[in-house]
């Protein structure tokens, strides 16, 4: 099914002034969260990158973080709503960031440039785009880039595989959870078995769990 990414941005653009609040309560969906900017930020420092580009940005809270303890770090926030980004700029002026559809990589393609040393990353917002279109992304982003050492951290929710995610809808309809339901049955939460046999086959990826159903998953070149 097409993702309507119109809609996609008004829902965004409407929770924009609010979503710092839904984070700090960490209720269902943002229960690891910090966890998971935090391990992002942790791969950043590892790795020694001084680029990160940031698919679906939001409210730049990584871009914030980011800018606190590594100042020095080129970062690039892209944002399909304009209100998200907003509040981005107010977190991390130095920043760059860009309005537009990440699943389009022509029109970000020109930060991934070869001489920097560089990694993408994405927290919760992958599961906005359908595992064709990830699966598309990923490998196209590979292809584009000549640097041998490019990265890509993810942070998001997802299932080992389908027979996970049915019996974690199972057992969120046995608890009444509907809203915990309807969340599994209309967003793109990834199957990463299939994601890891679909990929490239000169990739790598590999995960490790945040959360029940929150992953921190990287993708790089077979060294
Ligand atoms: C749940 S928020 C996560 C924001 C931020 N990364 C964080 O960790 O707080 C998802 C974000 O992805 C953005 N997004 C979803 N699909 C997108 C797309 N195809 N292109 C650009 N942005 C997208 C939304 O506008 C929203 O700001």
């Amino acid at each position: 099914m097409a993702i309507d990414t119109s809609k996609l941005c008004k829902t965004f653009n409407k929770w924009a002034e609010t979503y710092d609040d839904s984070i700090a309560m960490a209720d269902w969906g943002f229960d690891h969260y910090h966890d998971g900017i935090i391990w992002l930020c942790n791969q950043i420092h590892k790795s020694r990158c001084t680029k990160v580009i940031d698919l679906g940005c939001g409210t730049g809270v990584f871009a914030g973080m980011l800018q606190r303890i590594a100042p020095s770090i080129e970062y690039i926030g892209i944002d399909i709503s304009n209100k998200m980004l907003n509040i981005a700029k107010r977190k991390s002026p130095n920043s760059t960031f860009v309005q537009t559809d990440f699943r389009h990589l022509d029109r970000w393609k020109t930060y991934l440039d070869n001489e920097y040393n560089c990694a993408v990353v994405s927290s919760y917002s992958f599961h906005h785009i359908n595992d064709k279109e990830k699966i598309y992304l990923i490998n196209n982003i590979f292809t584009k880039s000549k640097r041998h050492d490019l990265l890509f951290f993810i942070v998001d929710y997802a299932f080992i595989n389908n027979s996970e995610r049915s019996l974690l809808l199972e057992e969120q309809i046995k608890l009444g959870n509907y809203h915990i339901k309807k969340e599994i049955e209309t967003e793109y939460y990834a199957d990463l078995s299939s994601l890891k046999s679909a990929l490239s086959k000169n990739l790598d990826i590999s995960f490790e769990r945040n959360g029940v159903w929150d992953w921190r998953i990287t993708v790089q070149r077979y060294q």
